[in-house]
């Protein structure tokens, strides 16, 4: 069987305490064929913690990858295998995260300095599980941060069973810079992206960092394999209203947002039942209007009540503050834009 991942033009990034389920459940009902990816998931919080809490997801989720975040081959590959019993589509290792942290237990960012041992946590993990292992870093990290030594981290990682690389086109600067700042302050290195894809055609190259639409998501496509979006895509979940259509050839018409709000209406009542706190649901939906009429008031009314063990009906409410016709649009020609159109 080929371990080759699907080419998944986007996907939405992995991010820690945003990309919850939750979040993709919601995620999902805008766009049905991006890839997701869970947040950064410990070996430890696995192996040691309450497994199920970490790793559960609603079925609906899929196509979605679990990152892992660890550097012992053994832990990785157990972890991994675990990832594959649950139903994830696929695993993958976080080496781009530079938080001290993470820096503390020798994985992240700071693994591009030792692409040998990433290659043995790959090839661990890759025979560890029929699904693809793949792996998301950054252009480099200090002292190593020349194109020539992300080729040839590139060139280990992928001879042990990476089968798709997502390149965080900045570098991971470790020491002095929060992680914030590191998504920031670091300047973009598109060039080297697509300089390692002309280098190595045959394995899947997927570009990340600072990508606001989809229009500029499209222009990356013809020289790197595939998108991936973070921040905008927390910021703005209705900019992939499009991408089924745009990316993989849907046919379909995207959602309303009332018809995505009233199916999160739904879920919020069914998870709270089941004994989640609202507001771990609620959460995301805050900034889900822009610029938008009421959009102030429907934040408002959310952040004071969501807390509070709140009437089932306090997302309809709120909804109430938003026009109805921006609400009730068909979303097919908003295809990039961050805003509303109104
Ligand atoms: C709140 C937050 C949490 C993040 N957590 C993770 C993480 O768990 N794993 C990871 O590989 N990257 C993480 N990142 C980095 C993103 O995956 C992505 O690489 C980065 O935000 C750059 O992409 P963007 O410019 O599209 O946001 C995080 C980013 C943010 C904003």
């Amino acid at each position: 069987m080929s371990k080759r991942p699907k080419p998944y033009a986007i996907s939405v990034a992995p991010m820690m305490d945003w990309t919850d389920r939750h979040f993709r459940y919601f995620l999902r009902l805008i766009t049905k064929r991006t890839l997701l990816y869970t947040e950064m998931v410990t070996t430890g919080a696995i192996l040691r913690g309450d497994k199920h809490r970490h790793l559960a997801f609603h079925q609906t989720e899929s196509p979605i990858a679990l990152q892992l975040g660890g550097d012992h081959p053994e832990h990785l590959s157990e972890c991994a295998r675990i990832g594959e019993e649950y139903g994830y589509s696929e695993i993958n290792l976080n080496v781009g995260c530079p938080s001290d942290k993470v820096q503390e237990g020798n994985f992240g960012a700071c693994l591009m300095g030792t692409p040998e041992r990433v290659a043995e946590c790959v090839a661990a993990m890759d025979s560890a599980t029929r699904i693809p292992i793949t792996v998301k870093c950054r252009i480099g990290i200090p002292g190593k941060d020349r194109l020539e030594d992300l080729s040839d981290f590139i060139r280990i990682v992928s001879d042990a069973g990476a089968k798709r690389i997502t390149v965080h086109a900045r570098i991971a600067i470790l020491e002095g810079l929060s992680p914030a700042q590191n998504r920031t302050v670091p300047p973009l290195r598109y060039e080297d992206v697509y300089e390692i894809k002309r280098s190595y055609p045959d394995l899947l190259i997927e570009l990340n960092g600072g990508i606001k639409t989809l229009d500029s998501a499209s222009d990356h496509l013809s020289r790197v394999d595939g998108v991936m979006i973070g921040r905008a895509a927390y910021e703005n979940p209705f900019l992939f209203a499009n991408a089924d259509r745009i990316f993989f050839g849907e046919t379909d018409s995207p959602k309303t947002r009332r018809e995505v709000f009233d199916s999160m209406a739904e879920y919020v009542t069914k998870r709270t039942e089941e004994g989640e706190k609202p507001s771990r649901i609620l959460r995301h939906l805050l900034g889900a209007f822009h610029e938008v009429r009421g959009a102030r008031l429907y934040r408002r009314l959310l952040t004071e009540k969501m807390h509070r063990n709140p009437e089932p009906r306090l997302l309809q409410d709120a909804l109430r503050f938003i026009p109805s016709e921006y609400l009730d649009q068909r979303l097919e020609k908003e295809i990039s834009r961050i805003g509303s159109v109104l």
